[in-house]
């Protein structure tokens, strides 16, 4: 069974606390159950993974790359923006990468605009909600299929 690693980041267990006009109020423990959920569905194994630590994520990505895991969904949080060290480690990955947000990062902010991953993601969905979450799942699971 294909093996999807989802990878929340920096703050983002705070979902369901933290700015609920921006991120709704689905907590983190709610929404890695509905990719749990859709993961069953779909007939793929979904692990979810969150740090607050730049080192750690790097770290897990370093263990995804051992693992050999099908695919990646990540939603870095800020470190989206800024992190070149999360990008190299997934660089080390040849899995697809899709990139998730919550909110639609390019009617925010203009830092928010940048995602330092976009050169080595195979997408980017923002601005759904949880929905973003599934939709990369699905499109994780579409990649997989394609053999890409
Ligand atoms: C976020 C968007 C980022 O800009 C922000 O720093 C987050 C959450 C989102 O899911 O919308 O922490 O990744």
């Amino acid at each position: 069974m294909a093996k999807i690693l989802t990878l929340h980041g920096v703050n983002l267990n705070m979902f369901g606390k933290r700015d609920p006009k921006t991120y709704g109020t689905a907590t983190l423990a709610q929404i890695d159950s509905q990719l749990d959920a859709l993961g069953k569905e779909l007939g793929v194994e979904v692990e979810c993974y969150q740090t607050n630590i730049e080192g750690e994520m790097c770290s897990r990505i370093h263990r995804a790359f051992e693992e050999k895991v099908d695919a990646i969904v990540i939603n870095a949080g800020a470190w989206t923006h800024y992190s070149y060290a999360i990008r190299d480690a997934l660089a080390i990955l040849t899995a697809p990468i899709v990139e998730v947000h919550m909110s639609h990062v390019h009617a925010r902010e203009e830092f928010r605009h940048k995602s330092v991953f976009a050169e080595i993601a195979k997408g980017q969905i923002s601005g759904f909600g949880v929905e973003s979450y599934l939709l990369g799942l699905r499109a994780a699971v579409a990649a997989i299929k394609a053999g890409k």
